[in-house]
């Protein structure tokens, strides 16, 4: 395994408050998990920079302390320019994420920025925003985030050039 180059992912959603510090969390869990978190960098972020410098939504914290994964200390952040160079992948939760991802993006970039429903699963889907929903709004995110990741995980561990083909994350540090 410390052969091959890492792997980065970088998850955004609209706030990086709700969906994307979730998904950074869970699929760290899934890899770490499958004893593979040493081959990845993993980090999350918002189009917008309403919550930058801010934890997580509390509510998100509670879903994933419900299911055994430590989200408190992470801190939103904006996506910055130069993230679309440094990440190998960039999963967008909805479309609207994704449509705002690539139109900042360069035409060498945008190969890498998905619809995380998509890479996981072969078929569109997205992951809907649960800020002004319930509780069970987080708990299905939860859910899907959590197929979503192992589904990730399993295609990234088969086929690891289709992540690190870029050879993007060795300039990570
Ligand atoms: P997220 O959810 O994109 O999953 O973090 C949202 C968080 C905040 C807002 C919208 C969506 N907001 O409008 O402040």
């Amino acid at each position: 395994m410390s052969e091959q180059p890492p792997i980065s992912v970088l998850f955004v959603c609209l706030g990086n408050i709700c969906r994307s510090p979730l998904a950074e969390g869970v699929f760290r869990a899934v890899v770490d998990e499958r004893g593979e978190g040493a081959r990845y960098v993993i980090d999350s972020a918002g189009t917008g920079g309403w919550h930058a410098g801010s934890a997580p939504d509390p509510r998100s914290i509670k879903v994933a302390r419900q299911h055994g994964v430590d989200i408190a200390g992470q801190v939103c952040r904006q996506i910055a320019d130069a993230d679309f160079s440094r990440f190998d992948l960039i999963f967008a939760m909805d479309r609207s994420n994704l449509d705002d991802l690539r139109a900042r993006s360069t035409p060498r970039d945008r190969s890498r920025i998905y619809l995380f429903l998509d890479y996981a699963h072969g078929a569109p889907g997205e992951v809907p925003d649960p800020y002004y929903g319930g509780p069970n709004g987080f708990q299905d995110v939860y859910g899907m985030i959590r197929a979503a990741s192992e589904a990730v995980a399993e295609r990234l561990a088969r086929a690891p050039a289709a992540g690190a083909a870029s050879g993007h994350a060795s300039s990570m540090t």
